[in-house]
């Protein structure tokens, strides 16, 4: 059967808003669900409320659609081919426990395993970014994204760069990152790349809608998850920005690696690219 991508997309929309009023009405506790790895990997009722409100929605149209949603995810399950929501229901709990409002409800798409549909939404902030593959990126629905139109990306140290610590705190991994992050920061002199700012703001969701608008150059991370990135990846696409791997050298990501590089629309992309590459100290793992 023919699949209507805008109507799906419509649908998605519609959810994200009903899910966002139980987002702001909830009082964030993690009674009986609480942290799932570690003591700041955090979950809670909410997130597992929010994603049976989505997932029963999504099923109940959708029925012959494939489903992965952080909450019932499961080790060894795979993304396939299927036609398939990728959700998120609170992209940034760790914000939400804290009251800072910098949330969002990740609803993507994916068809033969590229995203195609993606739905963000803060629910604080009252703030929609969404696409469908081909068709470019809204703000709110009706404002274009990027909200200017490209221009050059100056070289790496010219640019607003945001980086997540994530929830894995050791390992490799771990030195990977806080490794590449002082280098990033540090002088040219001390062989670093000095860039404008490091953020980390924790939602990779709005990260990723952020480099869409335009206002970030670059969001780097590994570690998170196909229904962290999934919606945000089409929004970003659309919008003009690439998404390559975080492990230097590879232009073609897949959604389902876990390592994600996130660089805005403009000239220099490729060259910027590179350079930040030349600074990442080590390999990820995880993928
Ligand atoms: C997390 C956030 C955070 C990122 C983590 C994610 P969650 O998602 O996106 O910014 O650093 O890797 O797991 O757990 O709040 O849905």
């Amino acid at each position: 059967a023919d699949i209507n991508l805008q109507e799906i997309h419509d649908f998605m929309i519609s959810i994200a808003k009903k899910a966002g009023e139980m987002i702001t009405s909830a009082v964030p506790t993690t009674g009986t669900a609480g942290s799932k790895k570690n003591s700041v990997d955090l979950v809670t009722e909410t997130d597992q409320a929010v994603e049976k409100l989505i997932s029963t929605s999504l099923r109940s149209k959708y029925p012959s659609f494939a489903f992965m949603g952080e909450e019932t995810y499961q080790p060894g399950d795979r993304l396939t081919a299927s036609p398939t929501f990728i959700v998120d229901p609170i992209d940034g709990t760790t914000n939400f426990v804290h009251r800072y409002s910098y949330v969002s409800i990740s609803l993507g798409f994916s068809l033969d395993l590229v995203p195609t549909i993606g739905v963000v939404y803060n629910p604080f902030t009252s703030t929609l970014y969404s696409a469908i593959k081909g068709h470019g990126a809204y703000l709110n629905q009706t404002t274009k994204l990027p909200l200017t139109p490209p221009t050059n990306i100056d070289g790496l140290g010219a640019c607003l760069v945001a980086v997540e610590w994530g929830s894995d705190r050791s390992g490799n991994d771990f030195a990977v990152k806080s490794k590449t992050f002082s280098r990033l920061a540090a002088t040219k002199e001390n062989g670093g790349g000095m860039v404008h700012g490091l953020r980390s703001f924790g939602s990779a969701a709005l990260n990723l809608c952020a480099v869409a608008e335009g206002g970030l150059d670059l969001y780097w991370e590994a570690g998170c998850w196909a229904w962290d990135v999934c919606a945000g990846w089409v929004i970003l696409s659309e919008a003009g920005g690439i998404m390559v791997d975080a492990n230097p050298g590879n232009w073609e990501p897949r959604i389902d690696e876990r390592r994600y590089f996130a660089v805005r629309a403009g000239e220099g992309q490729k060259g910027v690219v590179d350079e930040f590459w030349g600074l990442v100290e080590g390999r990820f793992e995880v993928g």
